[in-house]
């Protein structure tokens, strides 16, 4: 059989003084970046986590993370926080644990290559600011990546900590791409490039419990350097797979406090301590310790943060990971962005299209930025794709991929996917095989000259750098050059009581209805219109809004089974607007005034932003966002003459850039947005006459 329990129990002391173990198991926490990331939409504040930063210090954790990944983009985008801050903030209370953070290797903390110049700068300064622990991954697995930002670790003397990310293509390892000598191989090529430690990241938990304890043992043998494991709950093997690549002798293994695990974050720590107490493997942390950091979590930092926590179901396992080998997040993403785009029902063409078009872009691994890239790209076939026509709308994203920006990927792309999504290619249609870095023109100096006067110091100009337009943004609050809306403000215990105070009351019955809106003098226009859903009777009084006694043909959108009529027109219906009008009617009204904006009256083709879908100008052929997100630039302006299929405006949507063309060839009449601009499905962005 084999000797396949190397954990001895020696003696069962529960103290914090119990003697130390022979090889102790070190664990990295992640609480305070992966923890909050997987769980809480990566909102996590620094006020709080500095309630339970000086006793997370006092734990004997191996490191803890505290930045990279998705904070960066979050805070400045979200919270109004200066993520640079944060690391000197933290700092100050982890006198003695390191800090770590998660590198994207050249992509750094963004979702694109940024050149050397930025990548060296922006190592630099996380050495400079507080950071100890490079935990460096490509989602590509295309080392060559690693080489910029690994010669600034060294450089800085700073630890420097090699992943392979973890994939499947089937449902446990093997095959002939992600298999056991595909991991021992990336191994090796790590420690040669001077890793200090290396890490098998499991961002989906996928990794199977006997699979993580073969790789374990196989790279033990392989390397000299620790082996850490970083695997999340998602599936419900990760605390499984901890324990038998501890078996196998691994080396780190990550893990959050309690009230930060489980669900798609990572295992909990308290249950390893008690697990591993007394045995050769013994983490030597005191849990009363971990206890008390617990209680601070679950009393003042948690509740404001709970309604982002996705709990619409009760188990916290996500099966479809185990049936699709798909990350969580990713999975969530598809879903959100379905939904944005009223077409959820569509999910199950969704799962069948993934796996070919992951194939199609050279089975790349799912993790950020390319589960994002498949994702949309997926979603974008289901959608907008024929029988006569694939990848009918190609992100900016895949011709990247297919260009060599990001990589080598682990198998060739298809070549047919390859030439149609170089077409036209700014860069060129012949793709590259060099290092992606090579071709990147230096961004420094010009991103410094972009925000001159506006950012104060080498961390500001790396902010824009990374980000050019919330970054800005973020400098322009910074510097109370432009308020900041109410939505970056925190949450704070009082909302949350208040909130807990209404919930009691609701459920009590003790809940007045408050009237949404202050209702309006009642004018000299109004009509009175008796209105009957089913057995229930309203009367209704419709006033035109400026006074103009215009009513028009009203379609109830509540639910079809109680549908709602209203009478006929009594005076003329606007020319311009033959679509019905949306009204809502709360269905305990009595008697109100029926509120909604008036329907456009100009005549000529200006579509205000508000405006949805259902109007569209009564001249013209209106470009419409075909998915929600934010408008990076628009190509053309209005006047300019377009050709149909050219260009007009670049759209973000899940942070994959879909460049727009034209419907039809003509002149741009008008351009109803500027860049930064939040468009919803539907929206008119331009008109073209
Ligand atoms: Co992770």
């Amino acid at each position: 059989m084999g000797d396949h329990n190397k954990v001895e129990i020696t003696k069962i002391d529960y103290g914090k003084n119990r003697p130390k173990a022979k090889n102790p198991i070190k664990i990295m926490d992640l609480s305070l970046r992966d923890g909050h990331q997987s769980l809480f939409a990566t909102r996590g504040r620094t006020e709080d986590m500095i309630p339970v930063a000086e006793m997370m210090d006092e734990v004997g954790f191996w490191a803890v993370e505290t930045w990279g990944g998705a904070t960066f983009d979050t805070m400045h985008r979200f919270l109004n926080e200066d993520p640079w801050e944060r690391i000197r903030t933290l700092k100050r209370y982890f006198k003695k644990t390191p800090m770590s953070m998660l590198l994207r290797a050249q992509n750094l903390v963004g979702y694109r290559n940024y050149a050397d110049d930025v990548a060296k700068e922006f190592v630099d300064r996380a050495a400079a600011n507080g950071i100890d622990v490079f935990r460096t991954f490509d989602a590509l697995n295309d080392f060559r990546n690693f080489e910029t930002v690994v010669s600034v670790i060294k450089k800085c003397g700073k630890h420097f900590q090699g992943c392979m990310c973890f994939s499947i293509t089937e449902p446990r390892m093997g095959g002939d791409v992600y298999n056991l000598k595909y991991y021992v191989n990336k191994a090796k090529d790590l420690e040669r490039m001077g890793a200090d430690s290396v890490c098998i990241k499991d961002m989906a938990g996928m990794i199977a419990p006997y699979d993580a304890y073969s790789i374990v043992k196989e790279l033990k043998a392989a390397v000299s350097v620790p082996v850490h494991l970083h695997s999340h709950f998602t599936s419900g093997m990760a605390d499984m797979a901890h324990l038998k690549a501890i078996e196998a002798g691994v080396d780190i293994v990550d893990t959050c406090l309690s009230p930060m695990a489980y669900r798609t974050s990572h295992p909990a720590v308290e249950p390893f301590v008690m697990t591993l107490m007394g045995t050769n493997r013994d983490t030597g942390f005191d849990i009363k310790l971990l206890a008390d950091i617990n209680k601070i979590f679950e009393k003042d930092i948690i509740p404001k943060y709970r309604h982002l926590l996705d709990d619409t179901k009760l188990s916290i396992i996500d099966i479809n990971v185990l049936l699709h080998q798909t990350p969580g997040g990713m999975l969530s993403n598809l879903v959100n962005q379905l939904k944005g785009m009223n077409a959820l029902d569509r999910i199950e063409e969704v799962y069948e299209e993934l796996p070919k078009v992951r194939k199609e872009l050279g089975q790349v691994p799912l993790v950020t930025p390319t589960s994002q890239i498949v994702g949309v790209q997926t979603v974008n076939n289901v959608l907008f794709d024929d029988e006569k026509e694939r990848y009918k709308m190609i992100t900016g994203q895949v011709k990247d991929l297919c260009y060599g920006l990001y990589g080598r990927t682990p198998v060739p792309i298809d070549p047919e996917v390859k030439v149609k999504s170089l077409k036209g290619y700014p860069r060129g249609e012949d793709p590259i095989t060099c290092k992606p870095a090579d071709v990147l023109e230096p961004e420094l100096e010009k991103a410094k000259k972009d925000v001159e006067g506006l950012a104060k110091d080498i961390d500001d100009v790396l902010i824009y750098a990374l980000y050019p337009v919330t970054g800005k943004r973020f400098l322009k609050w910074k510097y109370g050059k432009e308020q900041p809306p109410a939505e970056v403000r925190p949450k704070t215990m009082e909302h949350v009581k208040a909130e807990q105070e209404l919930i009691k009351k609701a459920l009590e019955g003790k809940l007045i209805e408050k009237p949404q809106k202050e209702v309006p003098p009642k004018g000299e226009c109004l009509r009175k219109f008796n209105v009957f859903v089913d057995d229930e009777y309203f009367e209704v009084g419709v006033e035109e809004q400026g006074g103009v006694p215009v009513a028009r043909y009203i379609q109830q959108p509540l639910a079809a089974a109680h549908p709602v009529y209203a009478p006929q027109p009594l005076a003329a219906v606007h020319e311009t607007s033959k679509a019905p009008v949306e009204v809502s009617v709360p269905k305990a009204a009595a008697d109100f005034s029926l509120q909604r904006p008036a329907v456009q009256k100009a005549p000529k083709p200006v579509v205000k932003s508000s405006e949805s879908s259902s109007v569209s100008g009564a001249e013209g052929i209106p470009l419409k966002a075909p998915m929600p997100g934010m408008i990076i630039k628009y190509e053309k302006v209005a006047g300019d003459t377009v050709n149909k299929g050219e260009t007009i405006v670049i759209l973000e949507a899940m942070k994959m850039e879909n460049a727009l063309p034209a419907p039809a060839s003509g002149t741009i009449k008008s351009v109803n947005f500027k860049t930064g601009d939040s468009v919803a499905n539907g929206n008119v962005l331009c008109i073209i006459e």
